[in-house]
């Protein structure tokens, strides 16, 4: 029988189960599990204990790129990342960024890149395509899939800067990233038939990603990427939104 795959969904957000980003999240793997046969595991970063980066890039002269510090969770989440076959980071867009959380546990496994060894880049501009560093521990063949959620809907402005991070870590090709806009709003205001549609074309994007090993195809990233609301109820409900509901105790 052949071996199950190991999946591995990193939570980044803050807000770990009620993250709205697991919404399209859970139902993105369950479409994958309806589609192969998978070790799925969850963890919720913000749960972990996760000390900061202390700077010393001591990782890059080890073989095996640890970070010195071993007495918080990054030893074990450092192990599952390097020996998945597929690693979900779901996280919300923060200030065009990613959150925090993420970056902190980012910056604590830098030595799974290749360490960076003076060399001078050829290609000028171009080489922003290419990647500088690119993982040097990583399970061969193992798929990346950045899954995002966001308030925006102009996606290729608002991801622009992750793009540009995540293209010279990793390269182009290193990765794939899905966005889905409104989803605060589709989360408190959404009600169950939109839900029902966001995960349903999510679950469909799993099931593709799964059969074709972890490739998404353009016209399905578009479809997962399309926002739900129009832009006018959208513009209604965040209006809505940040003169009314964020104060509100179900809220926090
Ligand atoms: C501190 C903070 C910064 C944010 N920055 C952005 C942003 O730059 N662009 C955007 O479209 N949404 C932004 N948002 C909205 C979140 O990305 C959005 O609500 C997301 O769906 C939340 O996902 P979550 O429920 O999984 O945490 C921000 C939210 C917070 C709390």
């Amino acid at each position: 029988m052949a071996e199950k795959k190991k999946l591995l969904i990193m939570v980044c957000s803050p807000k770990n189960e009620r993250s709205g980003t697991l919404i399209p999240t859970k139902a993105f793997v369950e479409g994958m599990e309806q589609n192969g046969d998978f070790d799925t595991e969850y963890i919720f970063i913000d749960k972990m204990n996760i000390k900061p980066c202390r700077g010393c890039l001591s990782c890059w002269g080890r073989e095996d790129g640890s970070c010195w510090m071993k007495d918080d969770d990054v030893p074990m989440i450092r192990e599952k990342l390097i020996n998945s076959d597929f690693v979900i980071w779901s996280f919300p867009l923060y200030l065009f960024g990613i959150p925090g959380q993420m970056k902190c546990l980012m910056d604590r496994i830098v030595g799974m890149v290749h360490p960076y060894m003076g060399q001078k880049l050829k290609d000028g501009a171009n080489a922003m395509n290419s990647h500088l560093h690119g993982l040097q521990h990583q399970k061969p063949g193992q798929k990346i899939l950045l899954l995002s959620s966001c308030a925006w809907m102009d996606l290729d402005v608002v991801y622009e800067p992750i793009r540009k991070q995540f293209n010279i870590i990793l390269g182009a090709d290193g990765y794939q990233l899905v966005a889905c806009p409104q989803m605060r709003a589709l989360d408190h205001r959404g009600g169950p038939r939109r839900l029902e549609m966001l995960r349903e074309k999510y679950r469909a994007g799993g099931a593709e990603y799964a059969k074709n090993g972890g490739v998404l195809s353009q016209e399905m990233v578009d479809l997962l990427q399309k926002p739900i609301f129009s832009d006018a109820a959208y513009e209604t409900l965040v209006v809505e939104f940040v003169t009314h509901m964020f104060d509100r105790p179900d809220n926090f």
